[in-house]
Protein backbone atom coordinates (compact mmCIF):
# COMPACT_ATOMS: atom_id res chain seq x y z
CA UNK A 1 0.00 0.00 0.00
CA UNK A 2 1.10 3.66 -0.69
CA UNK A 3 2.21 5.54 2.15
CA UNK A 4 -1.22 7.94 3.79
CA UNK A 5 -1.67 10.86 1.60
CA UNK A 6 -0.89 9.35 -1.67
CA UNK A 7 -2.68 5.39 -0.85
CA UNK A 8 -6.48 5.07 -1.62
CA UNK A 9 -9.38 3.67 0.27
CA UNK A 10 -11.12 0.53 -0.81
CA UNK A 11 -13.40 -0.18 -3.68
CA UNK A 12 -17.17 0.06 -3.31
CA UNK A 13 -17.53 -3.42 -3.18
CA UNK A 14 -15.11 -3.81 -0.32
CA UNK A 15 -18.95 -2.35 1.31
CA UNK A 16 -21.57 -3.67 -0.91
CA UNK A 17 -20.62 -7.07 -1.98
CA UNK A 18 -22.29 -10.01 0.32
CA UNK A 19 -19.42 -12.25 -1.07
CA UNK A 20 -16.98 -10.08 0.06
CA UNK A 21 -18.86 -9.94 3.93
CA UNK A 22 -18.81 -13.63 3.61
CA UNK A 23 -15.00 -13.94 3.10
CA UNK A 24 -14.33 -11.33 5.70
CA UNK A 25 -16.77 -13.55 8.47
CA UNK A 26 -14.06 -16.56 7.61
CA UNK A 27 -11.04 -14.37 7.51
CA UNK A 28 -11.38 -12.47 10.43
CA UNK A 29 -14.27 -12.86 12.55
CA UNK A 30 -14.46 -16.98 12.82
CA UNK A 31 -10.98 -17.19 12.99
CA UNK A 32 -9.94 -15.64 15.46
CA UNK A 33 -11.14 -13.98 18.69
CA UNK A 34 -14.14 -11.67 18.94
CA UNK A 35 -15.08 -10.14 22.26
CA UNK A 36 -18.15 -11.33 23.16
CA UNK A 37 -19.17 -8.34 25.72
CA UNK A 38 -18.44 -8.15 29.91
CA UNK A 39 -18.27 -11.71 31.53
CA UNK A 40 -19.88 -10.23 34.60
CA UNK A 41 -23.19 -9.88 32.41
CA UNK A 42 -23.41 -13.57 33.15
CA UNK A 43 -23.35 -13.06 36.88
CA UNK A 44 -24.44 -16.17 38.34
CA UNK A 45 -24.65 -20.09 37.99
CA UNK A 46 -27.57 -21.48 35.23
CA UNK A 47 -26.76 -17.85 33.46
CA UNK A 48 -26.84 -18.82 30.04
CA UNK A 49 -26.87 -16.36 26.61
CA UNK A 50 -27.22 -16.55 22.67
CA UNK A 51 -24.65 -14.45 21.26
CA UNK A 52 -23.83 -14.03 17.57
CA UNK A 53 -20.55 -13.50 15.97
CA UNK A 54 -20.73 -12.43 12.77
CA UNK A 55 -23.94 -14.63 12.23
CA UNK A 56 -22.79 -17.69 13.91
CA UNK A 57 -24.58 -18.55 17.19
CA UNK A 58 -22.42 -19.45 20.48
CA UNK A 59 -24.23 -20.11 23.48
CA UNK A 60 -22.34 -18.63 26.87
CA UNK A 61 -22.98 -20.44 29.97
CA UNK A 62 -21.98 -20.09 33.39
CA UNK A 63 -21.55 -23.47 35.40
CA UNK A 64 -21.97 -24.55 38.83
CA UNK A 65 -19.07 -23.72 39.50
CA UNK A 66 -18.88 -20.40 38.36
CA UNK A 67 -16.98 -21.25 35.34
CA UNK A 68 -17.76 -19.38 31.95
CA UNK A 69 -18.34 -22.20 29.17
CA UNK A 70 -19.11 -21.51 25.44
CA UNK A 71 -20.73 -23.87 23.56
CA UNK A 72 -21.63 -23.66 19.47
CA UNK A 73 -25.76 -23.03 20.32
CA UNK A 74 -27.07 -25.61 18.25
CA UNK A 75 -28.88 -28.40 19.83
CA UNK A 76 -27.46 -32.06 18.94
CA UNK A 77 -31.09 -33.52 17.84
CA UNK A 78 -32.07 -31.36 15.15
CA UNK A 79 -30.16 -28.12 15.69
CA UNK A 80 -32.52 -25.42 17.12
CA UNK A 81 -31.02 -22.82 18.98
CA UNK A 82 -30.76 -23.56 23.12
CA UNK A 83 -30.90 -19.98 24.31
CA UNK A 84 -32.44 -17.31 21.08
CA UNK A 85 -30.18 -14.89 19.60
CA UNK A 86 -29.73 -12.04 21.63
CA UNK A 87 -31.61 -13.53 24.79
CA UNK A 88 -30.08 -14.31 28.20
CA UNK A 89 -32.09 -16.83 30.70
CA UNK A 90 -31.81 -18.41 33.88
CA UNK A 91 -32.09 -22.07 34.35
CA UNK A 92 -30.51 -24.82 36.50
CA UNK A 93 -29.83 -27.01 32.96
CA UNK A 94 -29.58 -26.12 29.18
CA UNK A 95 -32.89 -27.01 27.88
CA UNK A 96 -34.19 -26.87 24.07
CA UNK A 97 -37.46 -25.59 23.67
CA UNK A 98 -38.23 -27.66 20.37
CA UNK A 99 -38.41 -31.87 21.41
CA UNK A 100 -36.74 -30.81 25.19
CA UNK A 101 -33.72 -32.18 24.79
CA UNK A 102 -31.81 -31.47 28.24
CA UNK A 103 -27.82 -30.94 29.08
CA UNK A 104 -26.15 -29.67 31.88
CA UNK A 105 -24.32 -26.57 32.46
CA UNK A 106 -21.25 -28.05 31.38
CA UNK A 107 -22.52 -29.24 27.60
CA UNK A 108 -22.98 -32.98 28.20
CA UNK A 109 -26.09 -34.14 27.35
CA UNK A 110 -28.46 -35.29 30.13
CA UNK A 111 -31.73 -36.26 28.73
CA UNK A 112 -32.93 -36.97 25.65
CA UNK A 113 -37.64 -37.60 25.92
CA UNK A 114 -38.54 -40.90 24.80
CA UNK A 115 -35.93 -41.73 23.35
CA UNK A 116 -32.50 -43.50 23.65
CA UNK A 117 -29.83 -42.39 21.88
CA UNK A 118 -27.54 -44.56 19.63
CA UNK A 119 -24.42 -46.31 22.37
CA UNK A 120 -21.44 -44.45 22.31
CA UNK A 121 -22.98 -41.57 20.05
CA UNK A 122 -21.18 -38.01 21.21
CA UNK A 123 -24.31 -36.15 21.68
CA UNK A 124 -22.45 -33.52 23.73
CA UNK A 125 -22.98 -29.38 23.00
CA UNK A 126 -19.73 -28.61 20.48
CA UNK A 127 -17.76 -26.33 22.96
CA UNK A 128 -16.19 -23.38 21.49
CA UNK A 129 -12.74 -21.97 22.54
CA UNK A 130 -13.36 -19.02 24.86
CA UNK A 131 -11.10 -17.01 27.23
CA UNK A 132 -11.20 -13.78 29.12
CA UNK A 133 -9.07 -10.40 28.99
CA UNK A 134 -9.73 -7.17 31.66
CA UNK A 135 -13.27 -8.45 32.11
CA UNK A 136 -14.42 -8.94 28.56
CA UNK A 137 -14.96 -12.74 27.38
CA UNK A 138 -13.60 -13.60 23.69
CA UNK A 139 -14.35 -17.05 21.90
CA UNK A 140 -12.59 -18.29 18.95
CA UNK A 141 -14.30 -20.38 16.73
CA UNK A 142 -11.68 -21.94 14.75
CA UNK A 143 -10.28 -22.95 18.01
CA UNK A 144 -6.76 -22.99 16.42
CA UNK A 145 -6.00 -18.75 16.98
CA UNK A 146 -2.92 -17.34 18.78
CA UNK A 147 -3.05 -17.37 22.15
CA UNK A 148 -5.84 -14.26 23.07
CA UNK A 149 -3.11 -12.60 25.10
CA UNK A 150 -0.59 -12.61 21.94
CA UNK A 151 -3.42 -10.68 19.80
CA UNK A 152 -4.05 -8.01 23.04
CA UNK A 153 -0.65 -7.47 23.25
CA UNK A 154 0.66 -4.65 25.26
CA UNK A 155 -3.20 -2.92 25.81
CA UNK A 156 -2.91 -5.23 28.19
CA UNK A 157 0.34 -2.80 29.88
CA UNK A 158 -1.45 0.47 27.76
CA UNK A 159 -5.28 -0.15 29.54
CA UNK A 160 -3.74 -1.32 32.81
CA UNK A 161 -3.90 2.05 34.41
CA UNK A 162 -7.46 1.74 34.31
CA UNK A 163 -8.46 -1.34 35.74
CA UNK A 164 -10.84 -1.92 32.69
CA UNK A 165 -11.44 -5.74 35.19
CA UNK A 166 -12.38 -3.85 37.51
CA UNK A 167 -14.77 -1.60 36.11
CA UNK A 168 -18.43 -1.86 35.89
CA UNK A 169 -21.11 -1.51 33.18
CA UNK A 170 -23.36 1.45 34.14
CA UNK A 171 -25.24 1.88 30.39
CA UNK A 172 -25.82 0.13 27.63
CA UNK A 173 -26.81 1.30 24.12
CA UNK A 174 -27.82 -1.31 20.93
CA UNK A 175 -27.78 0.86 17.55
CA UNK A 176 -28.57 -0.67 14.35
CA UNK A 177 -26.20 1.12 11.73
CA UNK A 178 -27.10 0.67 7.82
CA UNK A 179 -23.07 0.66 7.12
CA UNK A 180 -21.12 -1.59 6.49
CA UNK A 181 -18.92 -3.06 9.85
CA UNK A 182 -15.23 -1.70 8.04
CA UNK A 183 -16.87 2.19 7.76
CA UNK A 184 -17.66 2.05 11.62
CA UNK A 185 -13.75 0.88 12.07
CA UNK A 186 -12.44 3.31 9.72
CA UNK A 187 -14.48 6.02 10.78
CA UNK A 188 -13.38 5.24 14.56
CA UNK A 189 -9.90 5.10 13.48
CA UNK A 190 -9.47 8.98 12.51
CA UNK A 191 -9.99 11.85 13.80
CA UNK A 192 -9.98 14.33 10.40
CA UNK A 193 -13.84 14.16 10.55
CA UNK A 194 -14.43 15.68 13.97
CA UNK A 195 -14.60 19.25 13.42
CA UNK A 196 -17.48 19.30 10.63
CA UNK A 197 -18.95 16.06 12.45
CA UNK A 198 -18.56 16.43 16.06
CA UNK A 199 -19.16 20.09 17.15
CA UNK A 200 -19.87 18.92 20.85
CA UNK A 201 -16.61 16.48 20.77
CA UNK A 202 -14.74 19.29 18.78
CA UNK A 203 -15.61 22.00 21.62
CA UNK A 204 -13.98 19.15 24.42
CA UNK A 205 -11.20 17.51 22.80
CA UNK A 206 -8.69 18.78 20.10
CA UNK A 207 -8.83 17.36 16.54
CA UNK A 208 -5.63 16.97 15.69
CA UNK A 209 -2.09 16.61 17.25
CA UNK A 210 -2.30 13.65 19.00
CA UNK A 211 -0.19 10.63 18.44
CA UNK A 212 -0.83 6.74 16.90
CA UNK A 213 0.75 4.16 19.32
CA UNK A 214 3.60 1.77 18.27
CA UNK A 215 1.88 -1.27 19.21
CA UNK A 216 2.58 -4.96 19.99
CA UNK A 217 0.12 -7.51 19.51
CA UNK A 218 -3.07 -6.88 16.97
CA UNK A 219 -4.49 -3.88 18.35
CA UNK A 220 -4.24 -0.23 17.14
CA UNK A 221 -4.77 3.09 18.74
CA UNK A 222 -4.17 6.69 19.13
CA UNK A 223 -4.21 9.77 21.42
CA UNK A 224 -5.74 13.33 21.73
CA UNK A 225 -5.47 15.65 24.26
CA UNK A 226 -8.75 16.90 26.36
CA UNK A 227 -8.70 21.64 25.32
CA UNK A 228 -7.44 22.95 28.23
CA UNK A 229 -10.78 24.30 29.42
CA UNK A 230 -12.27 20.42 29.27
CA UNK A 231 -11.88 17.50 32.20
CA UNK A 232 -13.75 15.33 30.37
CA UNK A 233 -15.87 14.14 27.55
CA UNK A 234 -18.91 15.54 28.57
CA UNK A 235 -21.34 17.84 26.36
CA UNK A 236 -19.37 21.11 28.56
CA UNK A 237 -16.38 19.42 29.90
CA UNK A 238 -17.11 18.55 33.21
CA UNK A 239 -18.57 15.63 35.16
CA UNK A 240 -19.00 13.74 38.52
CA UNK A 241 -16.26 11.05 37.96
CA UNK A 242 -12.96 11.14 39.31
CA UNK A 243 -9.87 10.76 37.39
CA UNK A 244 -8.48 7.68 37.51
CA UNK A 245 -5.72 6.85 40.19
CA UNK A 246 -3.66 5.45 38.39
CA UNK A 247 -3.25 7.38 35.26
CA UNK A 248 -0.42 9.95 34.61
CA UNK A 249 0.01 13.51 34.11
CA UNK A 250 -0.42 12.57 30.38
CA UNK A 251 -3.10 10.19 30.40
CA UNK A 252 -5.27 12.28 32.68
CA UNK A 253 -5.90 14.98 29.93
CA UNK A 254 -6.18 12.67 27.21
CA UNK A 255 -8.94 11.03 25.13
CA UNK A 256 -6.94 7.17 24.26
CA UNK A 257 -8.78 5.47 21.14
CA UNK A 258 -8.05 1.38 20.98
CA UNK A 259 -9.43 -0.72 18.26
CA UNK A 260 -8.69 -4.12 18.83
CA UNK A 261 -9.96 -6.17 15.59
CA UNK A 262 -12.04 -7.17 13.92
CA UNK A 263 -14.60 -4.95 16.20
CA UNK A 264 -13.78 -3.81 19.89
CA UNK A 265 -13.46 -0.35 20.68
CA UNK A 266 -12.39 0.84 23.89
CA UNK A 267 -12.31 4.58 24.57
CA UNK A 268 -10.47 5.49 27.97
CA UNK A 269 -11.18 9.36 28.61
CA UNK A 270 -9.88 10.57 32.25
CA UNK A 271 -12.82 9.34 34.28
CA UNK A 272 -14.22 6.66 32.20
CA UNK A 273 -14.46 4.15 29.36
CA UNK A 274 -16.57 3.62 26.46
CA UNK A 275 -16.75 0.34 24.68
CA UNK A 276 -18.52 -0.21 21.38
CA UNK A 277 -18.46 -3.92 19.85
CA UNK A 278 -19.43 -4.81 16.38
CA UNK A 279 -21.21 -7.52 15.28
CA UNK A 280 -21.44 -7.73 11.48
CA UNK A 281 -25.36 -8.20 10.38
CA UNK A 282 -25.12 -7.88 6.49
CA UNK A 283 -22.94 -6.19 3.84
CA UNK A 284 -24.47 -2.87 4.37
CA UNK A 285 -25.83 -3.62 8.36
CA UNK A 286 -23.73 -3.29 11.21
CA UNK A 287 -25.14 -3.98 14.81
CA UNK A 288 -23.35 -2.26 17.72
CA UNK A 289 -23.14 -2.52 21.06
CA UNK A 290 -22.07 0.69 23.43
CA UNK A 291 -21.34 0.20 26.74
CA UNK A 292 -20.03 2.58 29.62
CA UNK A 293 -17.59 1.48 32.39
CA UNK A 294 -17.27 3.46 35.39
CA UNK A 295 -15.02 2.50 38.93
CA UNK A 296 -17.25 -0.07 40.96
CA UNK A 297 -16.98 2.95 43.58
CA UNK A 298 -18.60 5.76 41.66
CA UNK A 299 -21.13 2.73 40.88
CA UNK A 300 -22.07 2.27 44.72
CA UNK A 301 -21.93 5.89 45.30
CA UNK A 302 -24.94 5.85 42.86
CA UNK A 303 -23.15 8.66 40.52
CA UNK A 304 -25.46 9.19 37.69
CA UNK A 305 -23.29 8.44 34.47
CA UNK A 306 -25.46 11.26 32.17
CA UNK A 307 -22.44 13.03 31.51
CA UNK A 308 -20.85 10.16 29.58
CA UNK A 309 -24.02 8.67 28.55
CA UNK A 310 -25.46 12.02 26.97
CA UNK A 311 -22.09 12.82 25.21
CA UNK A 312 -20.97 9.30 23.65
CA UNK A 313 -24.26 9.00 22.58
CA UNK A 314 -24.79 11.95 20.56
CA UNK A 315 -21.18 11.33 19.76
CA UNK A 316 -22.29 7.74 18.24
CA UNK A 317 -25.54 9.19 16.38
CA UNK A 318 -23.54 12.02 14.65
CA UNK A 319 -20.71 8.74 13.65
CA UNK A 320 -23.62 6.63 12.30
CA UNK A 321 -25.52 8.81 10.26
CA UNK A 322 -22.00 9.90 8.74
CA UNK A 323 -21.09 6.04 8.02
CA UNK A 324 -24.68 5.62 6.72
CA UNK A 325 -24.05 8.33 4.64
CA UNK A 326 -21.06 7.36 3.25
CA UNK A 327 -22.47 3.51 2.56
CA UNK A 328 -25.12 5.44 0.46
CA UNK A 329 -22.53 7.06 -1.63
CA UNK A 330 -20.80 4.06 -1.85
CA UNK A 331 -23.29 2.13 -3.08
CA UNK A 332 -24.75 4.94 -5.61
CA UNK A 333 -21.95 3.58 -8.34
CA UNK A 334 -20.71 7.17 -8.73
CA UNK A 335 -17.97 6.66 -5.63
CA UNK A 336 -14.15 6.72 -6.82
CA UNK A 337 -11.65 5.77 -3.99
CA UNK A 338 -10.31 9.13 -2.85
CA UNK A 339 -6.73 9.59 -1.32
CA UNK A 340 -6.78 9.11 2.27
CA UNK A 341 -5.54 12.17 3.75
CA UNK A 342 -1.94 12.06 6.25
CA UNK A 343 -4.76 12.88 9.68
CA UNK A 344 -6.02 8.77 8.58
CA UNK A 345 -3.00 6.95 9.29
CA UNK A 346 -4.31 4.50 11.58
CA UNK A 347 -7.28 3.99 8.94
CA UNK A 348 -4.50 3.50 6.16
CA UNK A 349 -3.02 0.71 8.82
CA UNK A 350 -6.19 -1.33 9.30
CA UNK A 351 -6.65 -1.11 5.56
CA UNK A 352 -3.30 -2.41 4.75
CA UNK A 353 -4.29 -5.33 7.48
CA UNK A 354 -6.89 -6.57 5.40
S1 LIG B 1 -33.78 -29.86 18.09
FE1 LIG B 1 -33.39 -29.74 20.18
S2 LIG B 1 -34.55 -31.31 21.04
FE2 LIG B 1 -34.94 -31.49 18.89
FE1 LIG C 1 -16.59 10.27 15.04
Amino acid sequence: MQPPGRARGLPAEAYTSDRVLAWERERFWRRGWVCLGRADRLAGPGEQAGLDVAGAGVLVVRDASGQLRAFRNACRHRGHELVERGCTVRRPTVWCAYHAWVYRLDGTLRHAPRFDPPPGADLDLLPVRSAQWAGWLFADLSGDAPPLADVVGDLDAALAPYRPGELRVVATEGYDVAANWKLLVENYLECYHCPSTHPELSRVQRTEGGESFAATGGWLGGQLDLRNSAATMSLDGTGPGSVFPGLDPDAARQVRYHLLPPGLFVTATPDHLVTHRLVPVAADRTRVECEWLLPAELVAARIDPGWAVDFWHTTNRQDWAACESVQRGISGGGYRPGPLAPQEDLLHAFLGRL
